[in-house]
């Protein structure tokens, strides 16, 4: 399990984050975290391979200091496990957006209403390999 903490970073509409890693061969779950800190996020997204009752589904949340708000199940599952894994990110006022393996996109509500994204995580059984901020 790695855990990778990104803060003081300055992401703004428009920008993208490019993410790229190694889903691990017995990976069980991963998430990418975007927002102001580790209890307030605009997005966790997070793909269950089999975790918490989910079996390859994309769980994706809010989090509003420390709450969890209304989970958006997504059935898309383009990772598989001991494979390259690949996401871009980027927002704007009024939603999160995410393409998935270059080919899929999905968005979520900009619940919080964030206007800048300063902190990133990663976390679970993704092992990152490069990560760009363009
Ligand atoms: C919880 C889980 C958290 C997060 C959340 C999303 O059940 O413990 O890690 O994934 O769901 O709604």
């Amino acid at each position: 399990e790695c855990v990778i903490v990104v803060t003081h970073l300055n992401i703004q509409p428009g920008d993208r984050v490019e993410l790229k890693g190694q889903v691990a061969p017995d990976a069980k779950s991963f998430a990418v975290n975007l927002g102001r800190s580790g209890l307030d996020l605009a997005l966790h997204f997070n793909p269950r391979f089999e975790s918490q009752g989910d079996a390859w589904t994309i769980v994706c949340n809010s989090l509003q200091k420390g709450e969890w708000g209304e989970e958006q199940r997504e059935p898309r599952f383009p990772f598989q496990q001991g494979q390259e894994g690949k996401m871009t990110f980027s927002f704007d006022a009024q939603e999160m957006c995410v393409t998935l393996q270059e080919h899929l996109e999905l968005t979520f509500p900009n619940r919080l209403g964030l206007e800048t994204i300063s902190f990133l995580s990663v976390e679970g059984d993704f092992k990152v390999t490069s990560l760009k901020f363009k």
